[in-house]
């Protein structure tokens, strides 16, 4: 039990621990009814710590502690104090031997942290705190250990016995048990331990690195799953080969293997040796995974290997600095998948998460810096502002130095920090050494919460063919952080002619030939930039390829938007601009009247998206996506839902009737012929296909039901059937919607992962996911409350994505998700304080919502026993 009230942790309150851990050496005896910890500490007082006297303070969580020896002589119960979250031994000497058993109970751990089973296996879960309730330990990351690990159990039942680095030993025991034991080399913090024991079948692969050494290669699956590796495992390798092109890391292990594991309450977890992942982002075929499945797994296998040297050899000093490697670990993955891919279309999907819901994180009441100050429940901190800001900073710095300068920081990081546990500031301080750039000014990223307003303004003198730029920026004011300093902002752009050419960007009278694009450092709060030998007034192209997390203020006129659509070089302000016009024309038809006219020009522009097969169609693809409703409701004060909804709704039926044929050519045409492939192009076609049809359905065409009804049955991969099956859930065709689903969910009945698909498609569906229709899905034989996929496919798209269905005029959403978030709080506290997030920003909507959305959160805050995660999350939210 977690007796104590959450405090409040601070940055400046950080010190180095008093005592360090050279060796550990633990052995798991795992049964039905527990599991018995044996843990041998070498532990020695830290020079670098001031007090001399001070006590062994070793971190625990719901353990049951049966014996405690120091240099092998059993300590009584007076010579330690045992707090339930903490073990304190006084009067240790300088140097000794820590003898530590605890008993805990994994079949009932469902909170999936420590040791837990999922699905009848062992696994563990110990970022970011997780360790503590396995054994009692100084579970902080500053402390690094090497760790050698037994793992005992039934033979039968549990063939497979694994633990991080190398297998060193193993052997029969008495009473069909069965042992191994693994060595780890490398020091590491207790973050990244995990054992994993179950009856798995392993896929077996090689890898040979630049120096030569053949890697052994595993993955660890149900038998059922067998068939599934193989696209995660040619993934690795890729990942594998490019981070030693790209940033010249080499692996390190003998062997790298990876787990599947139904039961996760995150994406994966980079545990040194032996990366665990959730079943539904590493498991994968052509009939059970979508195109977008794929993707993900791509970048999450490499995201967890690469933190092999961004998180585990160089690894954080303390959670304050989870961007370290977060942040940076993002980055390089983000590179990753836009070499394998399409760099254009990652860039897009990157900044439309960014826009949609880590500006949203931001502008909110848990708003943070990128290195927050502090915190009460650290597992709420791994936020998109962590991770995609934390990413966008490591970008930012990558375009002011270069690439060049920049793998020379990066190199020089990993180097002089090896072994280490360091800070963001070490990091910078690197990137600075490498580059002999001064990013003081820069350092605010870290420091301060906020999304910067760039406001630009500018001016055309015939006379002295000359465009000045005004740019103001300002951070605005977060919970708990005002007055805020101007930060240093790349802020890249061209300038187009009439014609739509490129025009040099002279920066004084006297330079002819200047660049046609340029990056302007803003540093200050207002500057000017002056360019010269224009003879007609420029169309600026601003913010190209999103170069800073920034919004950016400019009065567009439709007319510029179009021209920019059509005309810019830079693909992904190509498709921004498309964004900027949709949304202002969906915008000025909130609340208008019925007869409202849709602006004829975007049916223009969209029609030729749709039939010059000259553009690139995977971008075409993107550019035919209206902006979501989330965005809109980001983009909005006051936020009204149901009527952002309708004009949206609105300008997607004009839209699909004033171009029906050209849907249906563009339909007829864009088959991916041939065997099912990955590559960008052909994943463009199946997009560009399944938004064509969804929006034929959307007018309820039959025409368009005849292609779906044919495509459902026809597939031969997961993308074109589910996006048929899509497309009749969100039409009127309420028959044939019955029909699929039914047929859908026979076939896939027996594959979790397909299930998830299945209930998420239902839940984030104005059509198919109104309340009462959630709650059958709940009570639906395959939902599962201890399984966290379950719960967000159903309770977490309907309220994160079924936003007209969730923000219902009568409260019942809200009171719905309260229900759910104290519900899970009991079980899966991680989960439950995810899972109210949709809450949180109850300020942003129109009153009417806004009081009910806070309503539903006092509600949640008066429950009785509130963990500690959704009471942070509460708290926050309500004292705004
Ligand atoms: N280290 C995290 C996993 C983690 C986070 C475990 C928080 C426990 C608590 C891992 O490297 C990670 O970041 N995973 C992401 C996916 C990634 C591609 C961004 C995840 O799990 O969502
Ligand atoms: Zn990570």
């Amino acid at each position: 039990m977690r007796t104590s009230q959450p405090q409040t942790i601070y940055l400046n309150e950080y010190k180095v621990p008093a005592y360090l851990v050279d060796h550990v050496d633990l052995r798991f005896e795992l049964f039905e009814n527990g599991a018995r910890v044996h843990s041998t500490m070498t532990v020695r007082r830290n020079p670098e710590c001031v007090q001399s006297k001070a006590p062994l303070e070793l971190d625990g969580d719901s353990l049951k502690l049966e014996s405690v020896s120091l240099d092998g002589l059993p300590l009584d119960a007076e010579a330690y104090d045992d707090q339930g979250d903490k073990l304190v031994v006084p009067n240790v000497p300088a140097q000794f031997e820590l003898n530590v058993v605890t008993w805990i109970e994994p079949q009932n751990n469902t909170r999936l942290e420590g040791l837990y089973k999922s699905s009848g296996m062992f696994c563990t879960q110990c970022e970011a705190e997780g360790f503590r309730s396995i054994t009692y330990y100084p579970d902080r990351p500053d402390v690094m250990a090497m760790f050698r690990t037994r793992i005992e159990a039934d033979k039968a039942a549990y063939p497979i016995l694994l633990s991080n680095g190398n297998p060193v030993e193993q052997g029969e025991l008495a009473g069909d048990r069965h042992f191994v034991t693994w060595e780890d080399p490398f020091p590491k913090p207790a973050y990244l331990f995990a054992l994993v024991a179950g009856d798995l079948v392993e896929k077996k692969d090689t890898f040979t690195t630049c120096s030569g050494r053949a890697i052994d290669l595993r993955m660890y699956v149900e038998p059922r799953n067998a068939e599934k590796c193989d696209f995660a495992m040619d993934s690795l390798k890729r990942a594998m080969r490019w981070d030693e092109e790209v940033y010249g890391r080499e692996y390190d292990l003998d062997i790298f293997m990876i787990v599947a594991v139904d039961d996760f309450n995150m994406g994966a977890m980079e545990n040194k040796g032996l990366n665990i992942f959730n079943s539904s982002c590493v498991l994968a075929s052509q009939n059970t995974a979508t195109d977008a499945s794929f993707q993900r797994i791509e970048a999450i296998v490499a995201h967890e290997y690469f933190h092999n040297w961004s998180g585990n050899r160089v690894t954080c000093r303390d959670w304050f600095q989870l961007s370290l490697k977060e942040g940076f670990t993002v980055f390089r993955d983000a590179q990753f998948s836009a070499d394998m891919g399409s760099p254009t279309v990652k860039r897009i999907e990157d900044v439309t998460l960014l826009r949609t819901a880590q500006f949203a994180e931001d502008a909110g009441p848990m708003a943070h810096p990128v290195r927050p100050a502090s915190y009460m429940e650290i597992s709420n901190f791994y936020t998109l502002t962590i991770y995609e800001k934390g990413a966008e900073v490591v970008r930012m710095i990558n375009h002011l130095l270069g690439d060049d300068l920049f793998r020379k920081g990066s190199d020089l990081y990993f180097e002089r920090h090896d072994g280490q546990a360091v800070t963001t500031d070490d990091f910078v301080r690197a990137m600075e050494d490498a580059s002999g750039r001064d990013l003081s000014q820069f350092r605010l990223w870290y420091e301060q919460a906020g999304t910067p307003v760039v406001t630009v303004a500018d001016h055309y003198d015939e006379d002295r063919g000359v465009y000045r730029l005004d740019i103001c920026q300002s951070v605005p004011d977060t919970p708990g952080q005002t007055g805020k300093k101007p930060q240093h902002i790349p802020f890249a752009l061209g300038l187009l002619s009439r014609a739509g050419e490129p025009l040099p960007l002279n920066l004084s009278a006297a330079e002819q030939d200047g660049p046609q694009e340029r990056v302007l450092e803003l540093t200050e709060s207002e500057q000017s930039f002056e360019f010269h030998g224009l003879s007609e007034r420029p169309v600026p192209s601003l913010l190209r390829n999103f170069s800073a997390p920034v919004r950016v203020q400019y009065p567009w006129s439709r007319d510029q938007l179009l021209f920019l659509m059509s005309h810019d070089p830079d693909g992904f302000n190509r498709w921004d601009a498309g964004q900027r016009l949709a949304v202002d024309v969906i915008q000025s038809l909130i609340g208008a009247p019925e007869g409202a006219e849709v602006e004829p020009r975007l049916v223009g522009a969209y029609r030729n998206l749709l039939s010059d097969v000259s553009l690139d169609q995977a971008l075409v693809a993107k550019m035919l996506l209206l902006p979501s409703e989330a965005y809109l409701v980001e983009l909005s004060e006051q936020a009204d839902v149901p009527a952002i909804y309708a004009a949206r709704q609105k300008v997607l039926t004009h839209l699909a009737e004033s171009l029906r044929d050209d849907l249906v050519g563009c339909y007829q045409r864009s088959r991916a012929e041939g065997e099912y492939q990955l590559t960008p192009q052909a994943i463009a076609l199946r997009s560009l296909r399944n938004t064509a049809l969804a929006w034929l359905l959307h007018i309820k065409d039959e025409q368009g039901l005849a292609f779906a009804l044919e495509q459902y049955r026809s597939a031969d991969n997961m993308t074109d059937r589910l996006g048929a099956l899509r497309a009749l859930v969100n039409s009127d065709f309420a028959d044939e919607r019955e029909q699929a689903l039914r047929a859908f969910y026979e076939q896939y009945s027996d594959d979790p992962q397909v299930v998830e698909l299945w209930f998420s498609v239902q839940a984030s569906s104005y059509q198919a996911g109104q309340l009462p229709q959630i709650q059958t899905l709940l009570d639906h034989p395959a939902f599962d409350w201890k399984n966290p996929n379950k719960v967000r496919s159903v309770v977490g798209a309907f309220a994160g994505q079924n936003l007209a269905a969730f923000h219902k005029a009568d409260g019942s959403g809200y009171q719905f998700l309260a229900d759910q978030v104290c519900r899970l709080d009991d079980s899966n506290p991680q989960i439950a304080a995810r899972l109210i997030s949709p809450l949180t920003r109850w300020k942003k909507f129109a009153p009417h919502y806004g009081q009910q959305m806070k309503a539903a959160l006092e509600c949640v805050r008066g429950k009785s026993e509130l963990s500690p995660d959704v009471y942070e999350v509460v708290l926050k939210s309500l004292s705004d």
